[in-house]
């Protein structure tokens, strides 16, 4: 993939609780700012209509943000990128809204981009980029899914969760282990000083040798999810406070991991029946070291290239938007001010 010289292109990306934007200049990223919503915490989750008035609070100071670190103002843009779906409607809506007004008053195109496609581009942001055909695994707390990315705009899918995505899973056993939202980062952490072998928890992985009918790479998170909760609650409740703050980081080890290892022993069987030699990882829980190290690994005991983005363009970002923007661009792809948000949008 090549990015011609384009002129820079302003990127907006609200699907979810992170308000950010990025520019893309002279063919590569010239900033990105993310600006998360504390407000959360408080709720163990997203509120979509705390995070729809958060995105209105900090999307303005997020542009100028944007464009202060790229050194730029808004008649210095060429284009102007912004996330259609899928997310939270009401958060999509202030992006989208604030794209359309930058884009009318510079007088500029508008380039509409689906977020998923932006997590499947994060590994074009910076160089090496995996050549394509390419198998990505996108793992984020809305999504999780193998596709084969074809060529640009190009991607089947192999397979996909049946029900929760993996961060989804990643942030329910941190609740039930007492730890904050969004749980990923905090099980990560809790994991790198646990015994993994303390639980035998179900694999992710669905049917015998991880196959159901025709399907290559199919998973379900149910299973782990509820073996976790029979383990608290199969404890007697007058110690089980303690036992679970004794055993958090075990809990936590021996989760990660079988996650972890039916990701990637997932991705290794797509390798073997596609043939195709390059592996990106992408999504909020491609941030994860315990899944990046066992992804290269696999990579290098299988003869497979790997692909993962910075920790920062892992998780939501709007640089991630910007060089799919670019993509778009350069193909000759423009959207109108009658560009709509896209709540149920797929990749
Ligand atoms: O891609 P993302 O920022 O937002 C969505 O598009 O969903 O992904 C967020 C998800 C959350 O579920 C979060 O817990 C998870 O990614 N996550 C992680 C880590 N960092 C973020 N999961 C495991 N380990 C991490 N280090
Ligand atoms: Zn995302």
């Amino acid at each position: 993939m090549t990015f011609p010289d384009l002129p820079p292109i302003l990127a907006i990306e609200t699907s979810c609780d992170d308000t950010a934007a990025a520019v893309w200049a002279s063919g590569r990223l010239a900033s990105s700012v993310v600006a998360g919503q504390r407000v959360h915490q408080r709720f163990g989750g997203v509120v979509p209509e705390h995070a729809s008035r958060a995105h209105e609070r900090l999307i303005v100071p997020a542009v100028q943000a944007a464009l202060d670190e790229a050194g730029l103002a808004v008649s210095d843009l060429g284009a102007v990128a912004v996330t259609v779906g899928p997310g939270l409607a009401g958060s999509l809506l202030v992006g989208l809204g604030a794209a359309k007004g930058i884009a009318l008053g510079a007088g500029v195109p508008l380039i509409g981009v689906n977020h998923l496609e932006g997590h499947v581009y994060s590994v074009m942001i910076a160089e090496p980029r995996p050549p394509l055909p390419f198998l990505c695994l996108t793992v984020s707390g809305g999504h999780t899914l193998l596709t084969l990315v074809e060529a640009d705009f190009r991607h089947t899918e192999l397979g996909r969760t049946r029900d929760d995505a993996a961060g989804e899973a990643f942030d329910k056993v941190a609740k039930m282990l007492g730890l904050p939202y969004p749980g990923g980062p905090h099980v990560e952490q809790w994991a790198e000083s646990g015994d993994a072998a303390f639980l035998d928890l179900p694999s992710p992985r669905l049917g015998p040798k991880g196959r159901r009918g025709d399907e290559l790479f199919d998973l379900s998170f149910s299973g782990i999810k509820t073996a976790v909760r029979y383990w608290i609650t199969g404890l007697p409740e007058s110690e089980r406070a303690e036992a679970v703050e004794r055993h958090r980081a075990d809990v936590c080890a021996s989760f990660q991991q079988t996650v972890v290892q039916a990701l990637v022993e997932g991705v290794r069987q797509a390798v073997r029946e596609t043939g195709v030699g390059a592996v990106a990882v992408v999504g909020g829980v491609s941030a994860n070291r315990g899944l990046r190290a066992a992804i290269a690994q696999a990579g290098q005991a299988d003869g497979f290239e790997t692909f993962v983005p910075d920790t920062a363009h892992s998780v939501d970002n709007a640089a991630m938007i910007a060089v799919t923007a670019a993509a778009k661009w350069a193909a000759g792809q423009a959207d109108g001010l009658d560009l709509a948000a896209r709540p149920s949008l797929a990749l």
